[in-house]
C-alpha cells in the first residue's frame, strides 16, 4: 500500500459475496450440486403425498442405502455437463464440500439410517438479496444436509453476505399429520392444520424451493414441507424491505414451486398448465402453460414427477437451460423470445429435479427493484 493511491481506490466497494434478487437477472456465481455418495432416504409417512407411490417400499426397504450406482454415475455426468456449460457462459461455479450420506444419526426424539445427498441446494438453501437462508427442513433423513454446504456459506459470510439460519426444527412426531388424512390441496390456505397438509403447525419447517423470488416481492406456496408458521419465520427474517406473498396452487402433491411457477423475465411466467392458480400480483404478466414432458413413462422417478421439465435456469432475462429432450417445451420458449440452451438431464430427474433445483445462484446482477403489479401486504 503506497500513500499515493488515487480517492476513488480507497472509496471503491468490492462487489457483494451474495447479490440475488431474482430467478432471472443476469447470472454470475451459482453453487451446483453434487450426489455422489447419495443414500435412499429413510421412509417417514409425511412423503406420502410428495414421492410417486413405487417410492414407498422402496425407500422403506433400502432407506440409508446406496442410490444404484450406474443412474448415479449418468446423473453425475449430466451435473459435470451443465457445469462445463456454466463456465463456458462465463459463469463462476462452486460445488458442495463431499459428505458422508451413508451414516444413521440421532436425536432425542428419532432416528434415521442415513441422510441424502448434497444434490439439490435449491431446496435447502436460499438467497434473497445478500442474505443466505438456511431452511429448517422437515424430512428427517435432510436434518443434516446442510452441512455439505458450511464451507461455502462460511466463506460467504467471511466475504460480507448475512448468514440467516432458521431455528433447528426439533421434527418430534407432533410436527407430523397423524390421522392418515394429509391431502394437500391448495386451497389448503394459511390456516394451519385446517388445510391437510402432511405437517403441522407445531414449528416453523419449509423447503427453500417452496420460494420464487421476484426483487422486492417473494412468493411462496403452502406445501407438504412448507407451513405457515416457516412462512412467518422467512417474512420477519428478510424484513420489511421485501413482501412475502402466498399463493395458492392446484397441487394435492404440492412440494416445491418450481415446477409450477417459473419466472424467466419480468413479466413472463412459464407455468404448469393444471396447478398454476392466477393470483393478482401477476395480473399484466404474460402466462406460457408449459408444453408435457417428453420423459417416456417408464423412466425410474423416485422423487417427483416428469414435470420438473419446466424446472429450467435462466442464465438472464433471453437465456435459459433446458433439457434437450423437452422439445416441446423448447420450441413454446423459442417462439416466446428465448434463447435456450439444451442440456442432457434425465438421469438427474430421477433423483428429484432439474436445473433449477440442483443450482443456487448466490450472485446474480440487479438489486431489489419491484416487478408485481398489486403487491399484498399483510
Ligand atoms: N414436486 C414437484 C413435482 O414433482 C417438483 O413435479
Amino acid at each position: 500500500m503506497t500513500n499515493d493511491a488515487q480517492p476513488d481506490e480507497y472509496e471503491r466497494t468490492p462487489p457483494p459475496a451474495v447479490n440475488s434478487y431474482t430467478e432471472w437477472d443476469p447470472l454470475r456465481e451459482v453453487v451446483v450440486g453434487s450426489l455422489l455418495g447419495g443414500v435412499f432416504p429413510a421412509w417417514q409417512e409425511s412423503m406420502a403425498r410428495v414421492v410417486p407411490d413405487a417410492a414407498r417400499p422402496v425407500f422403506q426397504e433400502l432407506g440409508g442405502t446406496p442410490l444404484p450406482a450406474g443412474l448415479l454415475k449418468a446423473a453425475e455426468d449430466e451435473l459435470e455437463g451443465l457445469v462445463e456449460v456454466l463456465e463456458s457462459h462465463g459463469i463462476a461455479v462452486v460445488r458442495p464440500d463431499t459428505a458422508e450420506h451413508q451414516v444413521p444419526f440421532r436425536t432425542p426424539h428419532w432416528s434415521s439410517a442415513g441422510g441424502l445427498y448434497a444434490g439439490m441446494p435449491r431446496d435447502l438453501l436460499m438467497v434473497v438479496g445478500d442474505a443466505i437462508i438456511e431452511a429448517p427442513m422437515s424430512w428427517r433423513c435432510r436434518h443434516h444436509e446442510v452441512d455439505a454446504f458450511r464451507s461455502l456459506i462460511k466463506s460467504y459470510f467471511r466475504r460480507g453476505a448475512r448468514w440467516l439460519p432458521a431455528p433447528r426444527p426439533q421434527l418430534t412426531d407432533a410436527l407430523y399429520r397423524t390421522d392418515g388424512e394429509a391431502h394437500g390441496g391448495t386451497r389448503g390456505g394459511t390456516d394451519g392444520e385446517a388445510g391437510g397438509w402432511a405437517v403441522t403447525e407445531f414449528e416453523p419447517v419449509f423447503d427453500a424451493a417452496d420460494f420464487l423470488r421476484f426483487g422486492r416481492d417473494v412468493i411462496v406456496q403452502r406445501s407438504h414441507v412448507t407451513n405457515a408458521f416457516g412462512i412467518d419465520w422467512v417474512r420477519r427474517a428478510i424484513g420489511p424491505e421485501f413482501d412475502v406473498t402466498v399463493v395458492d396452487t392446484d397441487d394435492p402433491h404440492a412440494m416445491h414451486i418450481d415446477a409450477t411457477i417459473a419466472p424467466l423475465a419480468p413479466g413472463k411466467l412459464l407455468v404448469h398448465p393444471e396447478r398454476y392458480v392466477h393470483h393478482e400480483v401477476f395480473d399484466g404478466w404474460d402466462i406460457l402453460p408449459a408444453p408435457a414432458p417428453t420423459l417416456p413413462r417408464d423412466w425410474p422417478m423416485y422423487f417427483c414427477s416428469p414435470w420438473v421439465s419446466m424446472n429450467v435456469l435462466s442464465l438472464d432475462p433471453e437465456t435459459v437451460v433446458v433439457e434437450r429432450q423437452e422439445e416441446p417445451l423448447i420450441e413454446a420458449l423459442t417462439g416466446w423470445g428465448f434463447r435456450c440452451v439444451p442440456v442432457d438431464f434425465r438421469h438427474v430427474y430421477t433423483f428429484g429435479g432439474s436445473f433449477h433445483c440442483v443450482t443456487l445462484d448466490t450472485v446474480r446482477e440487479g438489486g431489489a427493484a419491484r416487478y408485481l403489479s398489486r403487491p399484498a401486504r399483510w
